[in-house]
């Protein structure tokens, strides 16, 4: 739910499936190739989502209690910090982190994204937005930054991008005894029906292009946990509900309206990839939230932490 691909508007008389991402005829690693492959192309208005991600933050921030999980809360309130939102999208993490540790007056929220939907002039005055594609190496020096937050970008870059460009980089710009922390949706929901199944499976193998993977929360941690660079690994997943079935967790309607403004975007990807009209998607995606409500639903959302030795 948390991730899109790129943002490009397809050429739609070129294709058959007008919202399909170009797929890669060979996987070789080598650089030309590592960099083209993120450019998807998907028709997704630029307005919801940015509306959608700025939800989808609010949302993530009340099922895990605050901005991150990574033990730097007294260092952030204390010492002069650098801290780096990697694919910052509007900028909501950035400028939410930059107005709570406004007291700090030393440290700098900087947020980088390949699209600048992010604020440019009206923002805290300890934030900073770059615009810059990932892929091109990160401009920063070496251990740079205290902490790096990584948020719903599985599904921008491939495994391949992932071990070869963009952690090593990561890396590079964490000072020693800085933490990185990813956030994204997965790995399984819980008390899922066959109208849950259908969506999501269609959505995976939609966008399973070249060696993007839909589940790539689940190599995360493994990734970290065999970085000799890296230690205190951590990982916790929590589970929000799809839909109001549960009256004391008001985020599950909030998950079921940005989990349905997400499927909306996507709507005619899917639906080309089903074969079935739009209003036949529509009555899917009732179908899917009623279900949801029936069934009970819960959404995960893992987040996995570690700090650079
Ligand atoms: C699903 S959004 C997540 C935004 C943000 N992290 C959040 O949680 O709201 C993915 C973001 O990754 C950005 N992105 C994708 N490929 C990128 C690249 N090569 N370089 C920089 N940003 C990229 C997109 O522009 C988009 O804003």
């Amino acid at each position: 739910m948390g991730n899109y691909p790129s943002k490009k508007k397809p050429n739609n008389k070129s294709r058959k499936n007008s919202n399909k991402p170009e797929r890669q005829n060979s996987l070789e690693s080598n650089e030309e190739t590592i960099s083209r492959i993120s450019t998807t192309t998907y028709f997704i208005s630029e307005e919801v989502e940015t509306e959608r991600l700025q939800q989808y933050h609010y949302l993530i921030k009340h099922l895990f209690d605050g901005n991150f999980l990574s033990p730097i809360h007294e260092l952030l309130n204390s010492a002069p910090c650098k801290v780096l939102d990697l694919g910052c999208g509007p900028g909501t993490w950035v400028l939410d982190m930059g107005s709570t540790y406004y007291n700090n007056k030393k440290s700098v929220f900087v947020g980088i994204d390949i699209s600048p939907t992010f604020p440019n002039q009206i923002k805290p005055a300890n934030t900073q937005f770059i615009q810059a594609n990932i892929l091109d190496g990160l401009p920063f020096e070496n251990n740079e930054f205290d902490f790096v937050y990584i948020r719903a970008l599985g599904l921008s870059f491939s495994e391949t991008q992932w071990l070869e460009l963009i952690l090593p980089d990561i890396l590079r710009v964490i000072k020693p005894g800085g933490w990185i922390e990813f956030n994204e949706p997965g790995p399984d929901a819980k008390n899922y029906g066959p109208y849950y199944k259908k969506i999501v499976d269609t959505h995976n193998k939609e966008m399973s292009i070249g060696d993007i993977d839909p589940k790539i929360i689940l190599k995360y941690k493994e990734w970290l946990l065999s970085n000799s660079k890296l230690t205190n690994v951590q990982e916790e997943v929590r589970y929000v509900p799809i839909g109001s079935w549960d009256k004391n967790n008001k985020l599950g309607e909030i998950c079921q309206e940005n989990f349905n403004t997400y499927l909306k975007n996507m709507e005619s990807c899917i639906s080309n990839h089903l074969n079935i009209s739009i209003e036949e998607y529509d009555q899917l995606l009732t179908k899917f939230f009623q279900e949801c409500n029936e069934l009970k639903t819960q959404f995960p959302f893992c987040c996995i932490y570690a700090q650079k030795l």
